[in-house]
């Protein structure tokens, strides 16, 4: 990709601005800069947040066939655009062209199922002559915007994390700051482009690229009574804890587990088992909350699994991400990748062993297989967020349980079962947000609840659960109604 002569602006309240200052974008391997993108001014934060704070009620109050229309035109676009956005979003932060195409695909579903709950967005009636006191009464129950919000989003899903914090705000007519990852705004821009092509009121939406070291004065600015985070951990309780009174959401990340059960035994069974848990341990070098990055085994299985996952993790294709055959690329810097192959070398000296990978050049660590790691190593206990899965063996599924909630997060687990009774138990028993039974924990449909428990974040999206999240619930009581 050639760099563009001309800084890439930022929008803000709907139109396109170039301040005094400009970032460059650099590629995760280092080498040239891909665009050199503008940095907001004071004054454009203020004129953003002003115009979201002016518009909320303009916004909410438009038919809903208006904004539907455009969560609508803005996912047609995006299926329009699929091959330059895929190839923006590999440019900026490393993503195999392949993963990045499928990123535009579930942007534009994002967008297409905010659209049609947008649609649907109505509210219900409620009798209230269900005692004496509320005889000749009725409730209409509607669920109206909490106000302006302000969203920040991670590098690792540039686009779609960016779609799951607009399109639902735009759905339920509260207005959105954006700001995007520092080191991947460019996709989050050209969704700007595409949002100035609607006839949404301006205000309605700005995508701004802050310095991350201005965030606190707009995290605590009263106009956005909404914030709206994903990203890392200690982030996201920073803001929590600084602004108290305001509804906070956070999206934060995972250790996920795949749990393999002794009944998914066949041949059949444990290859697809392995197949996909490489695919979701190392895919995007292990850069999604819901990766894999503990494998736990049933003994009975567990030697058949291991050769196996040894064997697909071997397959993996470290390479250019411009490749079509190509898995993983690069990590996004060479730090988070450093940062990596250290909490391995860690483990190693506690006494586990790598079967496959362990070692980095760059921003790119090889797709990495380790086992007997101690429970406590980081690779087990915290979040690695690299393409390093770590196996070990238990002795049936109530011991499987409970390594998986033995962690202090709780995202999505996996669970490799045939069996009814185990999935159930698993719905009752796992102290996480989603179980996907059949399939790894990095399955995510983005109609789905999505969000966690514990050091997961607190708060759901997921379209209309985000929609949800994003508005709180008004009664309209009716007296003398008859009913
Ligand atoms: C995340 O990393 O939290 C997002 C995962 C996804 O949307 O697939």
């Amino acid at each position: 990709m050639k760099p563009p002569t001309q800084p890439v602006p930022i929008w803000v309240a709907g139109h396109q601005v170039t301040g005094e200052h400009t970032t460059p974008i650099t590629p995760p391997d280092g080498g040239d800069p891909v665009a050199e993108v503008a940095v907001a001014d004071p004054s454009h934060v203020e004129e953003a947040v002003q115009t979201a704070h002016d518009v909320g009620r303009e916004l909410a109050s438009l038919p809903a066939h208006r904004r539907a229309d455009a969560l609508d035109h803005v996912s047609r676009r995006l299926t329009q655009s699929r091959e330059e956005l895929a190839r923006l979003i590999m440019a900026e932060g490393g993503k195999p062209i392949r993963w990045s195409r499928i990123e535009v695909d579930r942007a534009a579903a994002t967008f297409r199922l905010a659209s049609e709950e947008a649609r649907r967005w109505s509210g219900e009636l409620q009798r209230l002559d269900t005692d004496t006191a509320g005889e000749g009464r009725i409730a209409l129950n509607r669920r109206v915007s909490r106000g302006p919000v302000l969203g920040i989003t991670p590098f690792n899903f540039p686009l779609n994390l960016v779609a799951h914090k607009v399109a639902p705000a735009l759905a339920v007519g509260a207005p959105i700051v954006l700001k995007p990852a520092p080191a991947t705004p460019l996709s989050a821009l050209f969704l700007g482009d595409l949002l100035a092509e609607t006839d949404l009121p301006d205000g309605s939406w700005s995508v701004l690229t802050v310095p991350n070291d201005r965030m606190d004065a707009l995290v605590a600015d009263p106009r956005l009574p909404v914030v709206s985070f994903t990203g890392s951990g200690p982030v996201g309780w920073h803001i929590r804890d600084s602004v108290p009174r305001k509804h906070v959401t956070l999206e934060l990340g995972g250790n996920a587990s795949a749990v393999v059960c002794a009944d998914w035994n066949s041949d059949a069974d444990l290859q697809q088992a392995a197949t996909r848990i490489a695919a979701f341990g190392m895919g995007q070098a292990g850069q999604s909350c819901i990766s894999v990055q503990r494998v736990i085994a049933d003994t009975s299985i567990y030697p058949r699994l291991l050769d196996l996952l040894t064997h697909e993790v071997g397959n993996q294709v470290l390479g250019d991400p411009d490749h079509e055959g190509t898995t993983l690329g690069p990590m996004i810097n060479t730090r988070a990748a450093a940062r990596a192959e250290s909490w391995v070398a860690e483990a190693v000296e506690a006494g586990a062993r790598v079967l496959v990978g362990g070692r980095r050049d760059g921003a790119r660590l090889q797709p990495t297989l380790i086992v007997d790691a101690p429970l406590d190593a980081r690779v087990n206990r915290d979040e690695v967020f690299a393409p390093v899965v770590s196996m070990r063996e238990v002795d049936g599924t109530e011991a499987a349980f409970a390594a998986v909630n033995d962690s202090d997060f709780g995202l999505q687990v996996g669970v490799f079962t045939h069996d009814i009774t185990t999935a159930f138990k698993a719905h009752r028993d796992l102290d996480v947000g989603g179980i996907i039974i059949g399939d790894v924990p990095s399955y995510r449909a983005d109609q789905m609840p999505y969000g966690g428990t514990k050091g997961s974040g607190i708060g759901r999206e997921g379209v209309r659960f985000a929609m949800d999240d994003l508005t709180y619930d008004r009664s309209l009581v009716f007296t003398g109604a008859a009913l």
